[in-house]
């Protein structure tokens, strides 16, 4: 499958991220339809997809979309809370809550209801590939996307491939990834390791900036100020996500 034989995206889970993924879809030109458990849950989601922080109607206001384009992209997005009705998505974008048992039930019924041909695409935060393909049969039509928050803002997708995903599938991704005007980078699965290339590596110095505030060696305003004006970083280690300061779950 190329690029433009993608007639219909369907994206699992209209939360978060799979609203703001599917606003970068529908204003590149994709037919997307989300589906979410209930008729609440979906018009929550349009309603964030418009009028949110980061919704369509601010892009306009900034200039970055004019009305006939947003009215245009709208056209493109339709919800559903039935399955069957994504039965002819050439491509699905899973972006369920990180549960691995939750994921892996709904690729199985994804499996099932969809066309063979269509690829399937998770938006995980770190999951193996290499685990949650073991739900499908179409293993070499399986791969991460990993988007960042804002989806519809941040330019970044890691698109991660286990051993058994196709080339023709990472391209597919990649081409995808371009149309929408984002940038990829390719990762391999790395089933030990949890959170692919660029959160490993964040969240390695958001715990080293933990450690030298608890060794009270600088303020965390100061640990901040260092990265912002030393490194260029647009907000310092303690402040960029919430919880940083206090740790993970
Ligand atoms: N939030 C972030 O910053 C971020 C960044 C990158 C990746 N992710 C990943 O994206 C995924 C989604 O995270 P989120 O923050 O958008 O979560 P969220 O809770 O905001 O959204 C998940 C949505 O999925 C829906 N859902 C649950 N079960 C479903 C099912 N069986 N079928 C269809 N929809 C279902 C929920 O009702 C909800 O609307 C997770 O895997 C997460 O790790 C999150």
């Amino acid at each position: 499958m190329k690029v433009d034989d993608i007639k219909l995206i369907g994206v699992m889970g209209g939360g978060v991220m799979g609203g703001g993924i599917a606003q970068s879809c529908i204003v590149a030109g994709f037919h997307v339809s989300i589906r979410d458990l209930n008729g609440e849950l979906n018009e929550k989601t349009r309603e964030t997809m418009i009028e949110g922080r980061f919704g369509l109607r601010g892009a306009v206001e900034r200039g970055k979309l004019t009305q006939e384009q947003l009215d245009e992209a709208l056209g493109n997005l339709s919800f559903t809370t039935n399955v069957e009705d994504l039965r002819d998505a050439d491509l699905i974008i899973e972006a369920v809550p990180e549960d691995r048992e939750l994921k892996k039930k709904v690729f199985a019924e994804l499996d099932s209801a969809i066309k063979p041909e269509a690829v399937f695409a998770t938006n995980t935060s770190g999951f193996a590939i290499s685990d949650l393909n073991e739900a499908v049969s179409r293993k070499a039509q399986f791969i991460g996307m990993h988007f960042f928050s804002p989806a519809f803002v941040m330019r970044l997708i890691e698109i991660i491939y286990a051993p058994e995903t196709s080339e023709d599938t990472i391209k597919l991704l990649e081409d995808v990834g371009e149309k929408i005007r984002k940038e990829t980078v390719r990762v391999k699965d790395a089933p030990n390791a949890y959170g692919f290339v660029a959160n490993r590596i964040y969240f390695a110095a958001v715990a080293e900036a933990r450690k030298v505030m608890d060794e009270e060696i600088a303020s965390v305003d100061d640990i901040n100020k260092a990265m912002r004006f030393g490194f260029n970083w647009p907000a310092g280690p303690l402040e960029m996500v919430a919880g940083a300061r206090k740790g993970w779950q």
